[in-house]
């Protein structure tokens, strides 16, 4: 397959709305491939909107969209002029389920649109959406939306996307779509179709939509054999992402093992065989650990297209971190060794997850125990059937009495975070709860000395350009 085509460098989709379409903008418009996140993207629209949209960026592209009407429906919904008084909670939109109405629906589509439009209209590079596989409600509409919005690539992990492929066909065609449902417990054969109709919302039929090339996030090469050979339709390259990466990670293959401070233990089995991947034929990009010269250096040595990162960007300028958080980290990375620990439970999805040491986080055990447990979210939640059939939600993060009431587990319930609150207030949209504003949880991968060479002039902050100049310095 060919390789040129594609870029040196994919800067990595950063949940929630940390890979923000200005982030993405500068890299695609530098000429690599920027990815804005997909993840939540509903509830950043909403938020962005409670709170002004201030350059009025939100209502600009809402207003590009092909449903003017179902965006003006929004808009008189959700914006505020002024802002929110100080103290007043977000309003809350309703969580997603199998039969969410066509105004929730339409706030995925609309969401996935105005972050794609936004980081792609008037220059001509190209932009990925990230999107977490396991999130499944949502994802429909989202994709339809970006695909509206001409996005390029989209790359999913947190997961195996095996009918995503499919997917992207079936709507850039405008077609109707669907997509299995995983529910624990169930036979898979059993499982429910989460569906979604172009038609439903009156979009441009006649309009030809770009199939978006697809990037599944894999963490193996036997994903990738698997992948290539079982998914519904065509792939277009994969990042290959291991567990020094930032966000979730792939749990080590095999017997679990876990060193003093309990996080989990990779070994020899979790090594991927680049031979073996470069073999199946597509470009792939290596992520985790490799955003340096000499990272981008291995890469290309081993038959890689380049490298993921994501850790570098994160902290840039152009993310959408909470500029607090973010001064925090880059001093901390100034003045010494940052933490970051892989927590093998605080994922409600049970994957391992990295979390930075930062104060006035999550991180900070006496401030998670001292959370009120509440979902009101609920991206992570997964499916179950109850005693009557019915599919149902729960998460291992909301009140422990709900989740045992639903027939899961107390064990299950120790130690798990609210991502979902906690992701969205580090990217600025903290909810307003009745015991006081939720707390941010940062996350980051393990390579963060890798910043030093950023951080270390003038007051420490550095733009998305300069994370570019810096890896592609001498090496290709
Ligand atoms: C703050 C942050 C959030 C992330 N969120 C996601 C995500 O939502 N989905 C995803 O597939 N990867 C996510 N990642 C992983 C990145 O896309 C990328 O693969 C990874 O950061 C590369 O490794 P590095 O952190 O060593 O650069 C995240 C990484 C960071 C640092």
């Amino acid at each position: 397959m060919e390789q040129s085509k594609w870029p040196t460098i994919i800067q990595g989709g950063m949940g929630v709305a940390i890979s923000t379409w200005p982030l993405a903008r500068v890299v695609s418009q530098a000429g690599h491939l920027g990815v804005v996140s997909g993840t939540g993207i509903d509830t950043v629209l909403v938020r962005r909107l409670q709170d002004g949209d201030p350059h009025g960026h939100v209502r600009r592209a809402l207003k590009a969209s092909p449903w003017p009407d179902l965006a003006q429906s929004v808009v008189q919904r959700f914006f505020r002029r002024e802002g929110r008084a100080s103290g007043q909670p977000y309003a809350r939109v309703p969580k997603w389920s199998l039969d969410a109405s066509r105004p929730r629906v339409s706030l995925g589509m609309l969401g996935g649109f105005v972050e794609v439009w936004l980081a792609k209209i008037g220059q001509p590079g190209l932009v990925g959406i990230n999107l977490m596989t396991k999130i499944a409600l949502p994802n429909l509409a989202v994709l339809y939306g970006a695909i509206q919005a001409g996005v390029d690539v989209v790359l999913m992990g947190a997961g195996i996307p095996r009918e995503i492929p499919g997917v992207l066909d079936s709507l850039s065609q405008h077609a109707p779509t669907q997509m299995h449902l995983d529910v624990a417990g169930m036979p898979s054969r059993d499982f429910p179709w989460v569906k979604f109709d172009p038609q439903d919302f009156d979009s441009v039929a006649s309009t030809t939509l770009k199939r978006p090339a697809f990037f599944p996030i894999i963490a193996s090469h036997s994903l990738a054999t698997m992948l290539s050979k079982k998914a519904n339709g065509s792939i277009e390259g994969f990042v290959v992402e291991g567990p020094m990466a930032g966000g979730h990670n792939a749990p080590p293959r095999g017997p679990k093992q876990f060193d003093e401070a309990g996080q989990p233990i990779y070994g020899p089995r979790d090594e991927v065989d680049w031979e073996e991947l470069a073999a199946l034929g597509y470009p792939f990009w290596m992520a985790g650990g490799l955003g340096t010269p000499r990272g981008l250096k291995y890469a290309l040595d081993h038959h890689a297209a380049g490298i993921q990162v994501g850790s570098l960007f994160a902290f840039c300028r152009e993310s959408g971190l909470n500029p607090r958080l973010k001064d925090q980290v880059i001093q901390t990375v100034r003045a010494e060794h940052p933490q970051v620990y892989t927590d093998p439970i605080g994922s409600p999805t049970g994957f391992p997850f990295k979390v930075v040491q930062v104060a006035h986080t999550l991180s900070d055990p006496s401030l998670y125990a001292a959370r009120e447990r509440i979902c009101d979210l609920g991206y992570l939640r997964e499916a179950y059937r109850d005693a009557a059939g019915r599919i149902q939600f729960r998460c291992a993060a909301e009140p422990i009495a709900t989740y045992v009431r639903k027939g899961g587990s107390v064990e299950d319930t120790v130690g798990r975070k609210c991502l979902c609150n906690g992701l969205m207030a580090s990217a600025g949209f903290a909810q307003i709860q009745r015991l006081g504003e939720e707390l941010g949880i940062v996350t980051s991968g393990d390579a963060m000395d890798a910043m030093r060479p950023l951080v270390s002039r003038g007051d420490g902050h550095y733009r998305a350009k300069e994370v570019l100049d810096y890896l592609i310095q001498d090496s290709l």
